[in-house]
């Protein structure tokens, strides 16, 4: 399996978990039925066709992405959903988005623009911002935070302590360019009404397949190769509660519960 492969399928696997916390996002914007936007880093589209469905069949979503192999993968998710004449897609950079200022009546950016580690936060907003009308939305929606080895909140909290643990964040990096600053880079862009929401999702025993299929991907993507920065007492405890092989496997525990948030930061274009 090639890494694209293996990050469609996370995506996919993950989804069902991820996805009543996005609707409730969506729901919050309340993005005008009728409108058109853009759904910057759309990733495979499962989040473009959320939106598309939010502002119903006179609408019209773009959704952007670096990645052709993505984009293709959702086309065929959009096909499949019946939803190919509201939605297109297109290939860009979001740090230089191929449209002319004002095109759209809002744009959405999740895990994307303001997360991912190799995009300077400040001027990727004011990128979004550009091709908004004025009086539309911006908005970003982040991973922000989870609960997920309930019992071992120091393991959890020296596993979320690591690089992968805080990634796409960097040690030493300006405080100003963590997600949870963004009201600042908004205010400071001039966007009026910049606010912070938050939204929880959670998953309990007993857990379908889906749900411990989608816990068990986050577990990988949230501390990836985390072994070699722990001692050997949480090597061992990690190994045996986090890996699915182990019989003590935490998806496996009788009383399992976890939660996690995510938030969303929007502002208005003056
Ligand atoms: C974590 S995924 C999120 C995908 C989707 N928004 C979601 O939440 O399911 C990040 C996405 O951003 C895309 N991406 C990263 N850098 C980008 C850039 N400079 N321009 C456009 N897309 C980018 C990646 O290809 C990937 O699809």
């Amino acid at each position: 399996m090639t890494d694209t492969d293996a990050y469609i399928r996370a995506l996919e696997v993950f989804n069902p978990l991820m996805e009543p916390t996005v609707c409730a996002a969506i729901q919050a914007l309340g993005l005008p039925s009728g409108s058109r936007g853009l759904d910057a880093g759309c990733g495979i589209g499962l989040q473009t066709l959320l939106l598309a469905e939010a502002v119903g069949p006179a609408g019209h979503v773009t959704g952007l992405d670096i990645s052709p192999e993505f984009l293709t993968y959702a086309e065929g998710i959009v096909a499949e959903a019946g939803l190919s004449d509201l939605v297109s897609f297109q290939e860009g950079d979001v740090r230089k988005l191929p449209f002319e200022d004002s095109t759209f009546d809002w744009v959405w950016s999740s895990c994307c623009v303001g997360y991912a580690a190799a995009l300077e936060p400040l001027s990727s907003v004011r990128e979004l911002a550009r091709v908004v009308r004025p009086g539309g939305s911006v908005a970003i929606l982040v991973w922000s935070s989870e609960r997920l080895l309930p019992g071992y909140p120091l393991l959890e909290a020296r596993l979320n302590g690591t690089a992968p643990g805080i990634a796409p964040f960097v040690a030493g990096k300006s405080p100003e360019l963590h997600f949870s600053r963004a009201l600042g880079w908004f205010r400071s862009l001039g966007l009026e009404e910049p606010a912070a929401r938050t939204f929880v999702g959670d998953a309990h025993a007993p857990l379908t397949d889906e749900v411990r299929d989608a816990l068990l991907a986050l577990f990988e993507m949230r501390w990836p190769g985390v072994e070699s920065e722990l001692s050997p007492e949480d090597r061992a405890a990690y190994g045996r509660l986090c890996l699915p092989e182990s019989p003590d496997f935490i998806l496996d525990h009788p009383d399992y519960y976890a939660f996690f948030t995510c938030s969303m930061f929007s502002g208005r274009v003056a």
